[in-house]
């Protein structure tokens, strides 16, 4: 496969996810001696706050061999806090490592570093935009857990029109066959009329649902998402979509024995903590999973170039 930048789900192909997929199956086996990637700096560069992305990448990175250059909180702590532009801060950056993962709290962020940068750039989450990385780490962990992707039934559930995980991820379902995509969000959090027109142009089967247990009865996935509050203009339309769905165990008696719960993380109170312990809860296996979809990542990016 040839990557250069990672920016959205659709540039990939169900062949290059699938050769990505070897490369991961054979990270989560290799042994912490490999030094594929020694001598290269892979450069993180966040505006918004991350757990899971950026040290999964980070980690990623060092267990490749490769070494690491972080600024995180660069809105504050880079010099966009003196008024650099992102392309000017890339443009310098790129002289400095061999790959910059890039969250940016603006959609399109990620596509105009691409435009003025001479080494890869990794979307890592641009607004209310992609997190391509997350949709690559979601799909392998649902091949893992339901063993595929064909004919899969999966609602997704909560913040739909704010989160850029379920748009990233509805590409990538979208090159699959038989896909049903069940869309249960709070009436002023509804899935982007842009994702719903491209389902329609490619024959994907979708429906909008407000009833989650009716849902929950007839799907392989529930992919849960946060309300986030962050993006919200008012406290009042916050209010309107908190609390509205939430996964508990009544949910789960609903739920068939061979479906799991899947969620991005981080998780405030829409799933409830008494779902952990119930082995189709699968949101840290999902976590885990991004170790080796960014190892492999990296190791497909770099390693020759
Ligand atoms: N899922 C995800 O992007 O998590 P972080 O915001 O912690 O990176």
């Amino acid at each position: 496969m040839k990557l250069n930048h990672v920016i959205e789900s659709q540039q990939f192909t169900r062949e290059s996810l699938e050769e990505l997929f070897d490369v991961a199956r054979g990270m989560e086996k290799l042994s912490t001696q490999v030094k594929s990637l020694a001598n290269k700096i892979m450069i993180s560069l966040f505006y918004e706050p991350s757990t899971r992305t950026r040290l999964s990448f980070e980690a990623a990175m060092m267990r490749l061999g490769g070494n690491v250059a972080s600024t995180e909180n660069a809105q504050n702590f880079s010099s966009a806090a003196k008024g650099e532009t992102l392309e000017d801060t890339i443009r310098v950056l790129s002289g400095y490592g061999d790959v910059i993962v890039l969250r940016h709290f603006e959609t399109g962020a990620a596509h105009r570093a691409s435009e003025v940068s001479e080494i890869p750039i990794i979307n890592a989450g641009d607004g209310t935009g992609q997190h391509p990385s997350q949709s690559l780490l979601d799909i392998y962990t649902i091949k893992k857990e339901i063993g595929r992707i064909d004919g899969l039934k999966i609602a997704m559930v909560g913040d739909l029109s704010n989160g850029r995980t379920v748009r990233s991820l509805a590409y990538l379902l979208s090159k699959y066959d038989n896909v049903k995509m069940y869309f249960v969000s709070p009436p002023n959090v509804t899935m982007g009329s842009d994702i719903k027109e491209h389902l329609q142009k490619h024959g994907v089967s979708f429906e909008e649902s407000p009833d989650l247990k009716d849902v929950a009865g007839k799907v392989d996935v529930i992919y849960q998402t946060r309300i986030q509050r962050e993006r919200f203009t008012s406290i009042e339309e916050y209010e309107k979509a908190h609390g509205v769905y939430i996964i508990d165990n009544e949910i789960m008696d609903v739920l068939p024995e061979k479906s799991i719960v899947m969620h991005p993380l981080p998780r405030v109170d829409e799933i409830k903590y008494e779902v952990d312990k119930d082995p189709r809860a699968a949101y840290f296996r999902q976590a885990h999973n991004g170790l080796y979809i960014r190892m492999a990542l990296l190791s497909i990016l770099l390693e020759n170039r």
